[in-house]
């Protein structure tokens, strides 16, 4: 009767005593034998040891043993490795004598104890199971969460943010970088910042800068030199008339530290601003108020850039004369600029020069009003190849 074959089983316990052990219930066929399934064959000397040797591989989860008659009487036992359960194998099962079928019994395992996709194998741990968790999942029964981004066992590209989700992580490229969070590509690769320019990428923001000695957007940088900027706080070869420039140069933004809503602008530390009076940093913040009435007028430079630049604030009005700069070439008055509107905070103003290069010139401020807004702000004057 051959369906008195299926039902008719016995079940034999077998421990394997060794590190990781495991134990477990075998289902025995006679005269069985599951096809295709073995990944390992090998010569035991009896069916206990065939299951032995499958206990000690975890993927093992049945074995096919025939028992040899021959002169060295070694068996012939196959490890095989499947995801079928007990009745599927049944079925898949053939007819095979002198064979003996034997198959895990995967008891504990049929609760399916182990979350998240953990693979269950049945055998380990006094549970009788034990799971093998994928990668993002940990614990007993594969029900925690493994933080990627806090172990630092992540794929995220340096420039890329981690982000930690159930079972996996996410990886995003940071600002100034793009791509996938796995490859970042950073993006000063791809913009073109002028010549004599540097792309910075900080993370936050990308930025042309243009290099030492150049100046403008980044984009377009033109070589400029520094004329006067007043950072030697020394006027010993400038000529002073009156009193407004007295106390100068200026050191540090005393519009923005003293009259809210008002900042200076200026380059580096010191800067002429005639309606200041701290000639030091130790100095307290004071004022000489606009009263004050004066010239400052430079030593001789020669005119090499096509254009000179420079900041100026203070005044009232562009029409106003009486605060003002001049370019001052063979005793004459060449080029004229007024201080704005009325602020503090320097703008940027050019003359084009391009008449007078070779020229030996001269700069002068000056500042003879005592009206409301009736000071000079002045720094940062320069000579450059190209107006920026
Ligand atoms: C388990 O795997 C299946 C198939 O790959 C998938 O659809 C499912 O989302 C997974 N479940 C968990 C909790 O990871
Ligand atoms: C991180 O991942 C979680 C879950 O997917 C999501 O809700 C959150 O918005 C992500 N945070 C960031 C910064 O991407
Ligand atoms: C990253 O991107 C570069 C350029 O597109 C490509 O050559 C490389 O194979 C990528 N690497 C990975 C890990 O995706
Ligand atoms: C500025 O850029 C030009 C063109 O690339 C180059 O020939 C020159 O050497 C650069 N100047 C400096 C000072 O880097
Ligand atoms: C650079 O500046 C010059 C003069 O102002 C202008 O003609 C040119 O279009 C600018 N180039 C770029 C790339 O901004
Ligand atoms: C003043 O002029 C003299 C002579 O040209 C020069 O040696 C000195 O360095 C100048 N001082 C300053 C502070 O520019
Ligand atoms: C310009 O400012 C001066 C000084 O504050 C003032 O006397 C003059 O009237 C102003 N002119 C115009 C046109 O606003």
């Amino acid at each position: 009767m051959i369906w008195s074959l299926f039902v008719c089983y016995f079940v034999t316990t077998i421990v394997a005593i060794e590190e990781n052990s495991r134990s477990a219930n075998f289902i025995i066929r006679q005269n069985k034998r599951l096809a295709s399934q073995a990944v390992l064959k090998i010569h035991p000397s009896s069916l206990v040891s065939c299951n032995l040797a499958c206990l000690r591989h975890s993927w093992c989860t049945s074995t096919n043993f025939k028992e040899s008659f021959g002169e060295n009487s070694k068996g012939s036992c196959e490890l095989n490795k499947h995801e079928l359960s007990t009745k599927q194998h049944d079925a898949k099962l053939t007819d095979q004598p002198g064979n003996t079928f034997a198959m895990i019994l995967e008891v504990a395992c049929r609760s399916y104890p182990c979350k998240n996709n953990g693979t269950c194998q049945s055998g380990f741990t006094e549970k009788g199971y034990r799971c093998l968790c994928p990668a993002g999942w940990m614990g007993t029964n594969c029900e925690d969460d493994i933080d990627e981004c806090d172990e630092n066992i992540h794929q995220c590209n340096k420039n890329a943010a981690c982000n930690n989700t159930k079972g996996s992580y996410s990886c995003t490229c940071n600002t100034g970088f793009h791509g996938d969070g796995y490859n970042c590509t950073d993006k000063c690769q791809e913009i073109r910042c002028g010549t004599n320019a540097t792309c910075t990428n900080t993370k936050v923001s990308l930025r042309c800068t243009c290099n030492t000695g150049f100046y403008g957007d980044g984009y377009n940088c033109t070589e400029c030199y520094t004329i006067f900027d007043f950072e030697d706080h020394d006027l010993s070869n400038w000529t002073l008339t009156g009193f407004a420039f007295n106390n100068q140069p200026t050191y540090g933004d005393i519009p923005s530290a003293q009259r809210g809503g008002h900042f200076s602008n200026h380059k580096g530390d010191w800067w002429i601003g005639t309606f200041e009076n701290r000639p030091s940093p130790s100095h307290p913040f004071r004022y000489q108020y606009d009263n004050p009435q004066g010239s400052m007028t430079s030593p001789g430079f020669s005119i090499t850039g096509k254009f000179l630049r420079f900041l100026i604030g203070g005044g009232c009005n562009l029409s106003f004369q009486d605060l003002r700069a001049e370019l001052i070439i063979e005793r004459q008055v060449v080029l004229v600029q007024t201080a704005k509107r009325c602020a503090e905070d320097m703008t940027e103003k050019s003359w084009d020069v391009t008449s007078y290069v070779g020229k030996h010139a001269q700069l002068r401020l000056i500042d003879y009003s005592s009206a409301a807004w009736g000071h000079l702000n002045f720094d940062h004057f320069q000579a450059c190849h190209k107006l920026i």
